[in-house]
Protein backbone atom coordinates (compact mmCIF):
# COMPACT_ATOMS: atom_id res chain seq x y z
CA UNK A 1 0.00 0.00 0.00
CA UNK A 2 1.13 3.66 -0.93
CA UNK A 3 2.09 5.89 2.21
CA UNK A 4 0.38 8.71 2.27
CA UNK A 5 1.29 12.13 3.48
CA UNK A 6 -0.49 14.39 5.68
CA UNK A 7 0.31 17.89 5.95
CA UNK A 8 -0.23 19.72 9.55
CA UNK A 9 -0.58 23.31 10.34
CA UNK A 10 1.34 23.69 13.13
CA UNK A 11 0.09 25.36 16.08
CA UNK A 12 -3.24 24.97 17.86
CA UNK A 13 -5.39 24.18 14.84
CA UNK A 14 -2.84 21.14 13.73
CA UNK A 15 -2.36 19.87 16.95
CA UNK A 16 -6.36 19.42 17.81
CA UNK A 17 -6.31 17.92 14.12
CA UNK A 18 -3.82 15.11 15.40
CA UNK A 19 -6.10 14.76 18.49
CA UNK A 20 -8.50 13.53 15.80
CA UNK A 21 -6.14 10.54 14.63
CA UNK A 22 -5.93 9.33 18.11
CA UNK A 23 -6.50 5.52 19.06
CA UNK A 24 -6.76 4.67 15.53
CA UNK A 25 -4.67 3.26 13.49
CA UNK A 26 -3.33 6.49 12.19
CA UNK A 27 -2.42 7.71 15.54
CA UNK A 28 0.79 9.90 15.23
CA UNK A 29 3.83 8.55 16.91
CA UNK A 30 5.66 11.61 17.85
CA UNK A 31 9.20 11.80 20.13
CA UNK A 32 8.99 14.33 22.73
CA UNK A 33 11.01 17.47 22.46
CA UNK A 34 12.40 16.42 18.84
CA UNK A 35 12.57 18.83 16.04
CA UNK A 36 11.89 16.52 14.02
CA UNK A 37 9.54 17.62 10.70
CA UNK A 38 8.48 14.38 9.69
CA UNK A 39 6.65 11.61 11.66
CA UNK A 40 4.78 8.12 10.94
CA UNK A 41 1.88 6.05 12.25
CA UNK A 42 2.78 2.98 14.08
CA UNK A 43 2.62 0.97 10.75
CA UNK A 44 4.01 3.38 8.30
CA UNK A 45 1.32 4.14 6.45
CA UNK A 46 0.88 7.98 7.03
CA UNK A 47 3.86 10.39 6.88
CA UNK A 48 2.94 13.29 9.02
CA UNK A 49 4.72 16.62 8.06
CA UNK A 50 4.11 19.67 9.59
CA UNK A 51 4.68 23.23 8.19
CA UNK A 52 3.12 26.45 8.26
CA UNK A 53 -0.80 27.19 7.48
CA UNK A 54 -0.17 28.78 4.10
CA UNK A 55 2.84 26.36 3.50
CA UNK A 56 0.15 23.23 4.05
CA UNK A 57 -2.10 24.71 0.90
CA UNK A 58 1.18 25.09 -1.53
CA UNK A 59 2.17 21.11 -0.12
CA UNK A 60 -1.39 19.73 -0.90
CA UNK A 61 -1.83 21.85 -4.26
CA UNK A 62 1.37 20.13 -5.88
CA UNK A 63 0.65 16.55 -5.07
CA UNK A 64 4.30 16.61 -2.39
CA UNK A 65 1.16 15.89 0.65
CA UNK A 66 -2.10 14.17 -0.45
CA UNK A 67 -3.96 15.56 2.49
CA UNK A 68 -3.80 18.00 4.79
CA UNK A 69 -5.67 19.73 7.97
CA UNK A 70 -5.54 23.59 8.07
CA UNK A 71 -8.00 26.40 8.49
CA UNK A 72 -10.72 28.14 6.34
CA UNK A 73 -8.74 31.66 6.76
CA UNK A 74 -5.71 29.88 4.93
CA UNK A 75 -7.91 28.10 2.62
CA UNK A 76 -9.93 31.25 1.22
CA UNK A 77 -6.41 33.42 1.69
CA UNK A 78 -4.33 31.04 -1.08
CA UNK A 79 -7.15 30.18 -3.37
CA UNK A 80 -5.14 27.25 -4.54
CA UNK A 81 -6.44 24.45 -7.11
CA UNK A 82 -7.06 21.84 -4.00
CA UNK A 83 -10.48 20.14 -2.81
CA UNK A 84 -11.72 20.75 0.82
CA UNK A 85 -13.50 17.68 1.65
CA UNK A 86 -14.67 17.37 5.28
CA UNK A 87 -15.19 20.23 7.86
CA UNK A 88 -13.21 18.94 10.71
CA UNK A 89 -16.11 21.59 12.92
CA UNK A 90 -13.23 22.79 15.07
CA UNK A 91 -11.61 26.49 15.10
CA UNK A 92 -14.33 27.77 14.69
CA UNK A 93 -14.59 31.67 14.28
CA UNK A 94 -14.94 33.99 11.20
CA UNK A 95 -13.93 36.42 9.23
CA UNK A 96 -15.14 40.22 9.58
CA UNK A 97 -14.60 43.72 8.70
CA UNK A 98 -14.31 45.66 12.12
CA UNK A 99 -13.92 49.18 13.12
CA UNK A 100 -15.44 51.99 15.36
CA UNK A 101 -18.73 51.92 15.59
CA UNK A 102 -20.63 54.25 13.01
CA UNK A 103 -17.75 53.34 10.58
CA UNK A 104 -19.09 53.65 6.94
CA UNK A 105 -17.53 51.15 4.40
CA UNK A 106 -18.86 53.21 1.63
CA UNK A 107 -16.74 56.51 1.41
CA UNK A 108 -17.69 58.16 -2.45
CA UNK A 109 -14.45 58.71 -4.19
CA UNK A 110 -12.55 58.35 -1.21
CA UNK A 111 -9.89 55.51 -0.37
CA UNK A 112 -10.90 53.14 2.63
CA UNK A 113 -7.66 51.72 3.96
CA UNK A 114 -8.09 48.19 5.48
CA UNK A 115 -5.58 46.25 7.27
CA UNK A 116 -5.59 42.91 7.20
CA UNK A 117 -3.53 39.66 7.32
CA UNK A 118 -5.04 38.18 4.43
CA UNK A 119 -4.38 40.65 1.31
CA UNK A 120 -5.93 38.54 -1.49
CA UNK A 121 -8.78 37.42 0.62
CA UNK A 122 -10.15 40.94 1.18
CA UNK A 123 -9.56 41.98 -2.65
CA UNK A 124 -11.98 38.91 -3.46
CA UNK A 125 -14.52 40.64 -0.98
CA UNK A 126 -14.54 44.38 -2.39
CA UNK A 127 -13.25 43.88 -6.08
CA UNK A 128 -16.88 44.04 -7.11
CA UNK A 129 -18.60 46.59 -4.62
CA UNK A 130 -16.93 49.50 -6.37
CA UNK A 131 -15.38 51.07 -3.43
CA UNK A 132 -12.09 52.12 -3.66
CA UNK A 133 -9.72 50.33 -1.00
CA UNK A 134 -6.14 50.07 0.19
CA UNK A 135 -5.27 47.30 1.52
CA UNK A 136 -2.42 47.38 4.48
CA UNK A 137 -0.92 43.71 5.10
CA UNK A 138 -0.26 43.49 8.50
CA UNK A 139 1.71 40.36 10.02
CA UNK A 140 -0.35 40.28 13.71
CA UNK A 141 -2.11 42.38 16.41
CA UNK A 142 -4.53 43.54 13.39
CA UNK A 143 -6.71 45.59 15.87
CA UNK A 144 -4.07 47.72 15.98
CA UNK A 145 -4.12 49.35 12.86
CA UNK A 146 -7.50 51.75 13.85
CA UNK A 147 -6.61 52.86 16.60
CA UNK A 148 -3.51 54.09 15.55
CA UNK A 149 -4.83 55.81 12.66
CA UNK A 150 -3.28 53.64 10.18
CA UNK A 151 -6.25 51.77 8.57
CA UNK A 152 -9.86 53.03 9.16
CA UNK A 153 -11.11 49.11 9.33
CA UNK A 154 -9.70 45.74 9.76
CA UNK A 155 -10.72 42.34 8.34
CA UNK A 156 -9.73 39.61 10.93
CA UNK A 157 -10.80 36.76 12.36
CA UNK A 158 -12.61 36.67 15.28
CA UNK A 159 -13.83 34.24 17.78
CA UNK A 160 -14.60 35.29 21.17
CA UNK A 161 -15.13 39.09 20.33
CA UNK A 162 -12.65 40.05 23.36
CA UNK A 163 -10.05 41.60 21.42
CA UNK A 164 -12.12 43.77 19.09
CA UNK A 165 -14.23 44.66 22.57
CA UNK A 166 -11.05 45.44 24.65
CA UNK A 167 -9.63 47.76 21.82
CA UNK A 168 -13.02 49.55 21.34
CA UNK A 169 -13.92 48.29 17.97
CA UNK A 170 -16.68 46.44 16.47
CA UNK A 171 -18.00 44.22 13.89
CA UNK A 172 -19.19 46.35 10.87
CA UNK A 173 -20.09 43.23 8.42
CA UNK A 174 -19.83 39.63 9.03
CA UNK A 175 -17.77 37.89 6.26
CA UNK A 176 -17.20 33.69 5.98
CA UNK A 177 -17.44 31.19 8.51
CA UNK A 178 -14.23 29.72 9.27
CA UNK A 179 -13.37 26.31 10.67
CA UNK A 180 -10.70 23.51 10.04
CA UNK A 181 -11.36 22.01 7.31
CA UNK A 182 -9.74 18.22 5.41
CA UNK A 183 -8.04 19.38 1.93
CA UNK A 184 -6.96 16.66 -0.45
CA UNK A 185 -4.97 16.87 -3.79
CA UNK A 186 -7.11 16.61 -6.41
CA UNK A 187 -5.02 14.09 -8.19
CA UNK A 188 -4.38 11.85 -5.26
CA UNK A 189 -7.82 11.92 -4.36
CA UNK A 190 -8.49 10.11 -7.69
CA UNK A 191 -5.48 7.73 -7.41
CA UNK A 192 -5.81 7.28 -3.86
CA UNK A 193 -9.57 7.31 -3.34
CA UNK A 194 -10.42 4.38 -0.86
CA UNK A 195 -7.52 5.10 1.45
CA UNK A 196 -8.70 8.85 1.22
CA UNK A 197 -12.03 8.07 1.67
CA UNK A 198 -11.05 5.78 4.98
CA UNK A 199 -9.28 8.57 6.29
CA UNK A 200 -12.10 11.05 5.67
CA UNK A 201 -14.55 8.79 7.19
CA UNK A 202 -12.22 7.96 10.58
CA UNK A 203 -11.94 11.64 11.03
CA UNK A 204 -16.09 12.30 9.87
CA UNK A 205 -16.58 10.47 13.08
CA UNK A 206 -14.11 11.62 15.88
CA UNK A 207 -14.34 15.24 15.02
C1 LIG B 1 -6.45 36.28 16.35
C2 LIG B 1 -7.12 37.35 15.52
C3 LIG B 1 -7.64 38.31 16.54
C4 LIG B 1 -7.96 37.40 17.71
C5 LIG B 1 -9.45 37.15 17.75
O1 LIG B 1 -5.20 36.73 16.68
O2 LIG B 1 -6.22 37.93 14.59
O3 LIG B 1 -6.66 39.26 16.90
O4 LIG B 1 -7.28 36.16 17.50
O5 LIG B 1 -9.82 36.34 18.84
P1 LIG B 1 -10.97 36.76 19.84
O6 LIG B 1 -12.16 37.19 19.01
O7 LIG B 1 -11.25 35.50 20.62
O8 LIG B 1 -10.46 37.86 20.71
P2 LIG B 1 -4.05 35.77 17.21
O9 LIG B 1 -4.31 35.43 18.63
O10 LIG B 1 -3.92 34.61 16.31
O11 LIG B 1 -2.76 36.68 17.16
P3 LIG B 1 -2.27 37.81 16.13
O12 LIG B 1 -2.93 39.09 16.55
O13 LIG B 1 -0.81 37.85 16.30
O14 LIG B 1 -2.69 37.40 14.76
Amino acid sequence: METLTIAIAKGRLGKKGLKLFEETEYAIEMEEDSRKLIFNNANKTINFIFVKPCDVVTYVEKGVADMGIVGRDTILEENKDIYEVLDLKYGKCKFVVAGFENQDLVKKNEVLKIATKYPSYVYSIFEDRGQKIEIIKLGGAIELAPLMGLSEVIVDIVETGTTLKDNGLVVLEELDPISARLIVNKVSYRFNYEEIQKIEKVLGERR
